[in-house]
């Protein structure tokens, strides 16, 4: 599939148009921003390594009867995927708290919460992804009812599965960002990215950070993070 015109570049990935007007193609940098862009930087090889843990994730789930947006995985960088009318939400779960949750609730990192908390932010950079309810989110047309219903299930369960493996792999899941879009039959679909960009992972016995927290507080060792977690996931050394 020939690559042609960037049509949206975002921070961490480039998507371009191809010959089919229903596929994309997803191209994987190793640019790393935080603060919503305020912070700038790269990560050695996060782009290969964020496609590889996606797709281990993305298949984990599609066992599991989880469908996503991937067609074919290219090459390293690169995957074919179906377009998709992306629902302008991020969908952030959290079994732990960290990050905002912990500084808005004034919870110490670390805390565990009593049940998985799913938050809802409206994707939109100017505003700086503000967190929204589900009155907003109906109100103001992101999604329908039965859609949100939809999400939320999904994303519970895609909770449950990734909790349950990863704690195989002595790892914790803190928290993470997932978006989904429709299809054309109206569907929805998991799109983008599960990676240490968008998860918290904590080593469960050290605690540990293996996930972008690294590069957002500076506390060094960024790349072997992510060649960490891609390690215990496929057993891939890089
Ligand atoms: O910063 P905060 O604690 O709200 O982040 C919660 C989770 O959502 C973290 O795993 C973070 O990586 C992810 N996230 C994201 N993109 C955003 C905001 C949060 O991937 N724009």
């Amino acid at each position: 599939m020939e690559k042609k015109n960037a049509i949206y570049e975002g921070k961490a990935k480039i998507l371009y148009a191809t010959e089919n007007p229903d596929q994309l193609i997803c191209y994987y940098k190793d640019d790393a921003t935080a603060g919503n862009g305020a912070k700038k930087g790269t990560i050695v090889d996060k782009g290969i390594m964020n496609n590889k843990i996606t797709m281990f994730f993305f298949d984990l789930l599609a066992k599991e009867g989880i469908s996503n947006h991937v067609i074919e995985v290219m090459d390293d960088r690169n995957v074919l995927i179906k377009k998709l009318d992306i629902v302008p939400l991020e969908v952030i779960i959290r079994n732990v708290a960290a990050g905002s949750l912990a500084k808005r609730l004034g919870l110490e990192e670390g805390t565990p919460m009593s049940m998985p908390v799913i938050e809802l932010c409206y994707k939109n950079d100017d505003l700086g992804d503000p967190m929204v309810n589900r009155y907003h989110v109906l109100a103001c047309k992101l999604a329908s009812a039965e859609e949100l219903d939809e999400i939320e299930a999904q994303a519970l369960k895609i909770n449950k599965i990734m909790v349950d493996y990863l704690k195989t792999k002595n790892i914790d899941l803190i928290d993470f960002k997932l978006e989904f879009g429709r299809d054309k039959d109206g569907k929805i679909i998991l799109a983008d990215e599960i990676s240490p960009d968008n998860c918290r992972f904590w080593d469960s016995v050290t605690k540990e950070k293996l996930d972008k927290d690294r590069f957002r507080r500076d506390l060094g060792n960024v790349e072997d993070a992510y060649k960490e977690i891609l390690k215990r996931l496929t057993g891939e050394v890089r």
